[in-house]
């Protein structure tokens, strides 16, 4: 691209400067090749939307922003400070996904990418459809690689046509799982087995947990420090956990349906169908079958934790597991997430994974990777 600069002749070398610098944002707009619509503007998508103002994302061009009532689109760039806060205050237009995509079209970009950053099962149900139509998708939401079987088998058909699917947040808040995973099954490695804690909620709770203190009082200062859902059964259903044994097992070869994973989760039946508020009334139900276990585990010398497991014949389990000092889960901190992989070439020991697995700056760091890896 080539520009003539028009400066004044009177200005100064301030004046020529601030002109050379337009020139050069004109310029870098222009060769940016990635154009991407951001779905969800929440704790995720706020976090990329802060990532988006750094050098690290100079290729990448916001074109649309959306959560769940509104959107704002501009096919050249979107101004994206205080963006959130504008949907938020619902400044914009009405929610239409094909403005958004109409949005990508205009941008001129070489590279145009959906990102996800919701837990709306009706957009996941999309995904397949927009890697069909070449866009490409980069997601931290679950709901279809961890959802109904078919669901992913449309997803595998509509990768091998051509999009490409950015599914690093999906899983360990962007922990480099499904990539590794990826990486030795390229050069024809297996997974053989699969176990770990895939919650930083349940990691936490469970990692403090001695006894001392009720369950129920810790999982009110969990809910405080934002580590639970606002509804803390979302974590303690262990339906989040098995979403994520799910991709992970079907990236690793094994086609399990969600009705294939047997989930004891934390919620006992009574408490299940109440509103949050009444539910959060009566979270001290849940001490004492939890006290019992654990005084059971630790007269054997063992601590609580709660495990998604996956053993080589495909079977696969999530739930509360006692388990020995010396097992690797015993010694997790804080919200860390762990991922043990035996393979067929990582036999004798696991090949270990672990590290915060939740939080909004990582996990938008694994959105914002995976747009910078299509380019
Ligand atoms: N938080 C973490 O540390 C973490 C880590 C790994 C993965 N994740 C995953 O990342 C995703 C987002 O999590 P979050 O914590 O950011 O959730 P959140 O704070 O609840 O934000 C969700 C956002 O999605 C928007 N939304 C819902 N339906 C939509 C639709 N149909 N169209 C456009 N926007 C829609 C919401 O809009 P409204 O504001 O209008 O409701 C909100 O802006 C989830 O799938 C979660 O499992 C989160």
């Amino acid at each position: 691209m080539s520009a003539v600069l028009d400066v004044d002749a009177t200005a100064g070398a301030t004046s020529v400067a601030t002109a050379l610098r337009t020139v050069v944002a004109a310029e870098a707009a222009a060769t940016t090749t990635i154009a991407i619509v951001l779905l969800g503007t929440g704790v995720v998508g706020g976090a990329l939307l802060k990532l988006l103002n750094t050098p690290a994302a100079v290729s990448v061009r916001l074109v649309g922003a959306a959560n769940s009532r509104r959107q704002q689109t501009v096919a050249a760039s979107l101004a994206n400070r205080n963006l959130r806060e504008q949907l938020n205050n619902s400044q914009g237009d009405a929610r239409d996904n094909a403005g958004l995509l109409a949005a990508l079209d205009a941008s001129g970009a070489a590279v145009k990418v959906i990102v996800d950053a919701t837990a709306s099962a009706p957009l996941a149900s999309r995904h397949a459809e927009w890697l069909g139509r070449g866009y490409h998708v980069v997601t931290a939401n679950k709901a279809l690689a961890g959802g109904e079987l078919p669901g992913w088998r449309a997803l595998q058909a509509a990768v091998v046509n051509g999009g490409r699917y950015g599914d690093s947040a999906t899983v360990g808040a962007g922990l480099p799982v499904l990539s590794t995973l990826r990486r030795l099954r390229s050069c024809g490695d297996a997974l053989l087995t699969l176990e770990g804690v895939f919650s930083g909620s349940l990691s936490w709770l469970f990692n403090q947990y001695d006894g001392s203190r009720p369950f129920s009082a810790l999982l009110s200062e969990a809910r405080k420090l934002g580590y639970t859902e606002p509804d803390p059964r979302s974590d303690l259903s262990g339906e989040d956990v098995a979403r994520k044994l799910l991709i992970i097992a079907r990236n690793a070869g094994f086609a399990l349906g969600t009705d294939e994973v047997d989930v004891q989760g934390l919620v006992p039946e009574p408490l299940r169908a109440l509103d949050t508020e009444s539910f959060l009334a009566r979270l001290e139900e849940l001490d004492e079958p939890l006290a019992k276990l654990h005084a059971q585990a630790k007269s054997r010398g063992n601590v609580l934790r709660f495990l998604a497991r996956l053993n080589q014949r495909g079977r696969a389990r999530v739930g509360l597991v006692e388990v020995p000092l010396t097992h690797p889960a015993a010694r997790l901190y804080g919200t860390d997430n762990q991922f043990a992989l035996t393979t067929t070439r990582y036999n004798t020991q696991p090949l270990v994974i672990q590290g915060p697995g939740a939080g909004p700056e990582v996990t938008a760091q694994a959105l914002l990777g995976d747009v910078l890896a299509l380019a």
